[in-house]
């Protein structure tokens, strides 16, 4: 039968099959939904960042036209906190009690007929405070910290000998801003109680997740709550929690016995749905006279909510990323009046990369070796921790071929030695190795009547291609033609999937179609071999080969019938099979799991009298393993490096050291990379599928952002000879 083994199908640039929806307006991402009858909900949240709600007036807001209900914590039923998800992490019930954590948190819902009285009442509910003095940084005495909160600190050899031993060091902070997740799409939910069934259509980039965690805070079975996302516009990690305001509009829809929907608003975005946490961070490294690195030390410290965990070990990729014999990684935690951060594309990695990279820059500097060379001499060979293979590898090419691309031998060694007019014009470049992350994922794939298929799936696609790479791994695997398979994704009362984040999709759920797609082939072959009228009664399973829409006789494909006929005879509507696909132990199998490795390299033009910063070419080549579709897999990476342009020289979320309240909580303040901030950008592929994965995919969801900025510093450096170790990259440090 056809496997995985071989897929020319695979890897060609297929247009998105949800693409005529989408631009068509007909893809109904998660604001768009409206149910018969349903009412609308508005948020207010607090204006101070510690404290107590002392009064909580709602009677003008009650009485205001359209208005159903003020829900506030004098309402709300204690409420138990969501389970621990697999990221570790499940937010606080809200409106549970009369405490101020953060500027921003919620303090009250107001349900009214439309979304306008709901905003208009919001403004009538009169809130005051006994505000307590908050803490809002790391350097603040009263700041409660957690050391090594993953357990994921490393030690390796012994690295203040490793320093001392070394002939060249490096010494060096950096400092990372918070950033926000900021997709276009405001996040919504809409919750409708049919008795003691929920539906519900969020913003989520996890239904399964959204799923568990209702049926727990309100005490009714998985079974009876369904959670929609089939579309989404843009999540970054913001989708990865079932969020306070997500229950919030659930509670709403219990207590006025309606369909509610709540749709946050661009500010309340800044504040409801995570961030990127900043940090602190410290790197030293230490390498002898022939550029080899002896010494790598990397403590990070950053800010996380006073309630709400999150997942950010800044400093634990660089125990991998180089071949090295004493090491140490550490990182902590310190807990603030903040608002929750999450998981931000390529969370920990981004802030941890950016650290590394820019010190390996230096080191590279003080050395006086070129920055590429520095990084093939410390190239970690086999795992540089387990000592292990790794499940694939293809840093060197990536370097190789990127450095051929973008004319790196060309690059002049000495800083500001080059410029066009007032432009100073710089090179820089940064190496990633990016972790592989993976979970368990089900499946089901049915043939029906018409000789199609459907694949069916709880996961959901955040709008990178999930729909596509699914519909032509299940086309070729099954020998239709794409027209004929329909994907149908983010619902989950479809096989659980894990979460659209960590890169880690496509591998698990395409696993778990291809499995689907194998033991469906299998119950096809059964009925086809036992039965005297099918053209392939007695065949040997090894001469069957799925293809032209049903099984074929291989190498004689006159011989053979398709789906619809097999279903026809035998007298069914349709056949399904369902997958599973389980993370591969490569340890056990005796390597280490390589996740994707990239490596980019960057222009940027300086104005020497304005200190304007503009990226003028970034060449990318990443190994993400197999890659199953060029085209959206491209676009993926692409989206990566902008956010990554955005992250060196724009993106900031600017809090008030004094209120907490975040300053610029708009698209018109929040900067983010625009088309003419983006110049085109040259990505290439390269490697091989992965051992570890039954697909041979690593991932490129987050890869491709991860990098960027150290690069961009990197040659912001060279063009300038100023090293800018705080982000963004802004003129005032050029000046
Ligand atoms: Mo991502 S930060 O894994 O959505």
């Amino acid at each position: 039968m056809s496997t995985a083994e071989d897929l020319p199908v695979l890897g060609a640039p297929v247009d998105r099959v949800d693409g005529p929806l989408k631009v068509t307006g007909q893809a109904p991402y998660p604001s768009d939904v409206d149910l018969p009858g349903q009412a609308h909900a508005a948020l207010v949240q607090s204006t101070i960042a510690a404290g107590r709600i002392t009064d909580l007036d709602t009677t003008e807001a009650e009485k205001a036209p359209g208005v159903l209900a003020v829900l506030t914590h004098h309402t709300v039923p204690r409420l138990p906190r969501g389970p621990m998800t697999s990221l570790g992490v499940s937010p606080p019930a809200p409106l549970q009690d009369d405490r101020i954590r953060h500027h921003g948190q919620h303090v009250a819902l107001v349900v009214a007929e439309s979304r306008e009285q709901a905003t208009a009442a919001a403004r009538l509910v009169r809130v005051e405070y006994a505000p307590a003095d908050p803490v809002l940084d790391f350097d603040d005495p009263r700041a409660v910290s957690v050391d090594d909160p993953w357990g994921l600190d490393s030690h390796r050899g012994d690295v203040d000998a490793g320093l001392a031993s070394a002939d060249v060091t490096v010494d060096a902070v950096y400092t990372t801003p918070d950033n926000t997740n900021n997709p276009l799409g405001l996040f919504s939910t809409l919750a409708a109680w049919e008795g003691e069934r929920l539906t519900v259509y969020d913003a989520t980039q996890w239904p399964a997740m959204v799923r568990e965690t209702l049926a727990e805070v309100f005490g009714v079975p998985e079974v009876s709550v369904r959670v929609l996302s089939p579309f989404l516009g843009g999540g970054f990690g913001a989708g990865l929690r079932a969020w306070p305001h997500v229950i919030l509009a659930v509670q709403a829809a219990r207590d006025v016995g309606r369909p509610v929907k709540l749709v946050l608003t661009r500010p309340q975005m800044f504040t409801s749905v995570g961030h990127r946490p900043k940090g602190v961070q410290r790197v030293r490294l230490g390498a002898t006279a022939d550029a080899t690195l002896v010494a790598i030390e990397h403590h990070s410290t950053s800010l996380l909510a006073v309630e709400d965990d999150d997942y950010e070990p800044f400093a634990a990729g660089s125990a991998v990323a180089y071949a090295c014999p004493h090491v140490v990684t550490a990182d902590r935690q310190v807990r603030a009046n903040v608002p929750a951060p999450v998981s931000m594309r390529a969370p920990a990695h981004a802030q941890g990369n950016f650290a590394l990279e820019s010190a390996m820059d230096e080191l590279a500097c003080a050395l006086d070796v070129d920055p590429l060379e520095l990084r093939l001499r410390n190239h970690a060979d086999v795992h540089p921790a387990l000592g292990l293979p790794w499940s694939s590898n293809a840093l060197r090419e990536c370097y190789a071929v990127g450095a051929e691309r973008f004319g790196w031998s060309r690059r002049p060694a000495r800083p500001r030695s080059r410029r066009d007019g007032h432009w100073l014009v710089g090179q820089g470049m940064a190496g990633v190795s990016y972790p592989w992350y993976q979970a368990p994922s089900l499946a089901r794939v049915t043939v029906t009547a018409d000789g199609g298929a459907t694949v069916a799936s709880s996961g959901m696609d955040i709008g990178t291609g999930t729909y596509t790479v699914l519909t032509q791994l299940c086309a070729h695997l099954l020998g239709l033609p794409l027209e004929q398979v329909r994907s149908d994704l983010g619902d989950s009362d479809l096989p659980e999937a894990p979460q659209a984040g960590g890169s880690g999709l496509t591998s698990a759920l395409g696993s778990a179609v291809a499995d689907a797609c194998e033991r469906l082939l299998g119950a096809l072959l059964e009925l086809v071999r036992d039965d005297p009228e099918s053209p392939l009664h007695g065949s040997d399973p090894e001469d069957v080969v799925a293809a032209g829409g049903g099984l074929r006789r291989r190498g004689d494909p006159g011989r053979g019938e398709t789906y619809a006929a097999i279903l026809a005879r035998h007298g069914r509507p349709q056949l399904g099979a369902d997958g599973a696909s389980t993370p591969a132990q490569p340890t056990e199998l005796g390597m280490a799991l390589a996740g994707a490795f990239g490596a980019h390299f960057a222009e940027v033009r300086v104005d020497e009298d304005l200190g304007l910063v503009r990226v003028s070419r970034v060449t990318t080549v990443i190994d993400g393993g197999r890659i199953l579709n060029e085209k959206t897999a491209r676009s993926q990476v692409i989206g990566g490096v902008i956010g990554g342009i955005g992250m060196a020289v724009f993106e900031d979320t600017i809090t008030d050291p004094t209120t907490g309240r975040i300053a610029n909580a708009t698209f018109g303040d929040y900067l983010v990379p625009v088309h003419a901030d983006v110049p085109d950008l040259d990505v290439t592929f390269v490697g091989e599928p992965d051992r570890a994965s039954a697909l041979g995919v690593k991932g490129v969801g987050e890869v491709g952002l991860v990098g960027v900025a150290a690069a961009i510093a990197n040659a912001v450096h060279h063009a300038t000879g100023v090293r800018v170790r705080s982000l963004p990259i802004t003129l005032d440090a050029l000046l």
